[in-house]
């Protein structure tokens, strides 16, 4: 029996697809993230395609023929980011994240850094889960200023995890 892995790569035409799923899943933000961070559409299609366009390779989970949970990678320097996890809310929690997160890990060498909001507890629970530790708040600052390109704002309000050593 073969079984076929369920992970590739987004299609360009697939887009639509992936917007969907960000801007399902980021409703878990509405009303957690400070006021003053959320908007809506959480991810509008244009900037979706500034990060395309700035080197965020976003990878889909399959489940009978349909996209239902993405995660990017964004090799930067010398490190890779994981950008913009979402898995569709009514497939969270069978998986569908670790499988996504373990799959990307294994494709670099490079050291892998995470970024998400300080209010997001929930997504520090997985990434705590699944081998990664949160840094100081001084290495956090370093850190967000030389490898992701974000406000002032955003800073203040994230945190960033690397893997547990
Ligand atoms: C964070 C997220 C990507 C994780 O993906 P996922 O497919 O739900 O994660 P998994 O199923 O691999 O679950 C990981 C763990 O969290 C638990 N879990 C996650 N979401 C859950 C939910 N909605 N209900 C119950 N348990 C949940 C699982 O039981 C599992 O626990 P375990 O590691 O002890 O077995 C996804 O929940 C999501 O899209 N959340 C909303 C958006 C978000 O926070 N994104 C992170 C951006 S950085």
């Amino acid at each position: 029996m073969t079984t076929s892995v369920p992970i590739r790569p987004c299609r360009d035409d697939e887009r639509e697809t992936i917007l969907e799923i960000v801007n399902a899943a980021a409703e878990a933000y509405r009303g957690v993230i400070p006021d003053d961070c959320w908007h809506e559409p959480y991810m509008p299609a244009e900037e979706l395609d500034a990060e395309m366009g700035a080197g965020v390779d976003f990878w889909g989970y399959e489940s009978d023929g349909e996209l239902v949970g993405v995660m990017g990678v964004q090799p930067v320097k010398d490190v890779v980011l994981i950008r913009h996890a979402y898995v569709l809310p009514e497939r969270q929690g069978e998986g569908i994240g670790r499988a996504l997160l373990e799959h990307l890990r294994g494709l670099t060498d490079r050291p892998i850094l995470i970024g998400t909001w300080a209010a997001a507890e929930w997504a520090i629970r997985f990434y705590e889960r699944n081998g990664f530790e949160r840094v100081s708040e001084e290495r956090k600052n370093e850190l967000l200023s030389t490898y992701w390109t974000i406000p002032a704002r955003q800073i203040e309000t994230s945190v960033v995890l690397a893997q547990s050593r």
